[in-house]
């Protein structure tokens, strides 16, 4: 596996590793990695004949008072991960690689990006969308892979990839990936390495009390009830605050008062400075 670090190395690298005609498949990620990550390039090298994944803190998307600078970095670890997996390119620039002196554009995905994680997080979807864009023309990728755990954020990059008409990659070859969870349900994330053990053991209470509010909810409970009861037993499992809980179609993300028959259930829940989000389908369970 190769690292690149400069544009014009990854466009050299690029060029060597398209000669025998082979497909690339991209797989984007700030680092950091776990199981969720390597399941996204298990799923693009089935896919692809190379598969470039690439390591980005990207700070567009981060807030004010936002983890930027505590966002766990372990470049050298990731690599091994990576080359264990048979990834052919790492993609690792540099902030001033990606974002030189005088850059100044930024990609808007309007109504898709402002409910759930847009709503409690503004300018997020703003920096992912923007840095995605960039990530896709800067590889030129066939297929992409994303985690179905940032599952808003996958329709907002899909909507973005339709919208600009995209065809590296077209947005029908933007894939998601199952949510990989630990052995307790809970969902992984680089992020549940803030958690004291106290307070990860406070978090596994999150995909129980999401199925049991599914259960109600598919036993025709409307929605306003289940969710308020779910909240309510995420405060009294342990979690400070819910920054939201709620049905929304799959697909337009829009809300939903009951279940459609394409009904997904999305939380945010916050132990302390540490933000835990999960969505899981309503039929399937
Ligand atoms: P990051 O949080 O590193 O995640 C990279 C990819 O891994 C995303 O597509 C995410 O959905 C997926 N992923 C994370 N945890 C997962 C899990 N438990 N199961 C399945 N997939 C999982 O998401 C980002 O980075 C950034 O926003 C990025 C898209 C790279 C743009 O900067």
């Amino acid at each position: 596996m190769q690292t690149v670090r400069t544009l014009e190395l990854l466009r050299n690298t690029l060029a060597v590793l398209r000669q025998d005609g082979g497909s690339i498949a991209l797989v984007p990620t700030m680092g950091a990695l776990h199981e969720g990550h390597l399941s996204l390039v298990r799923c693009a090298r089935k896919a692809a004949d190379h598969v470039v994944a690439s390591i980005f803190v990207n700070p567009r998307q981060f807030g004010a008072g936002e983890d930027l600078d505590a966002y766990p970095r372990q470049l050298q670890r990731d690599s091994e991960l990576l080359e264990s997996e048979g990834v052919a390119l790492l993609w690792a620039p540099a902030a001033d690689e990606v974002y030189p002196a005088g850059y100044a554009t930024n990609i808007s995905v309007s109504e898709i990006s402002e409910g759930l994680c847009g709503a409690n997080r503004p300018g997020h979807f703003d920096g992912v969308a923007t840095i995605v864009c960039k990530l896709f023309n800067q590889v030129m990728p066939d297929t992409a892979f994303f985690g179905e755990k940032d599952w808003q954020q996958l329709a907002v990059i899909r909507r973005m990839a339709r919208d600009l008409d995209l065809t590296q990659p077209h947005v029908d070859n933007i894939h998601g990936v199952s949510i990989v969870r630990e052995a307790d349900g809970v969902a992984m994330s680089s992020r549940n390495a803030y958690l004291s053990a106290e307070a990860r053991e406070r978090a596994a209470s999150l995909p129980g009390a999401m199925r049991d509010a599914i259960a109600l909810l598919a036993g025709g409970d409307e929605a306003g009830r289940s969710l308020g009861s779910l909240q309510e037993v995420l405060l009294a499992s342990g979690f400070d605050s819910v920054d939201y809980a709620e049905l929304r179609d799959a697909d337009s993300l829009e809300a939903l008062d009951a279940d459609n028959g394409n009904a997904r259930l999305f939380v945010a829940a916050r132990i302390g400075g540490t933000r835990l989000i999960d969505n899981m389908p309503v039929r399937a369970i």
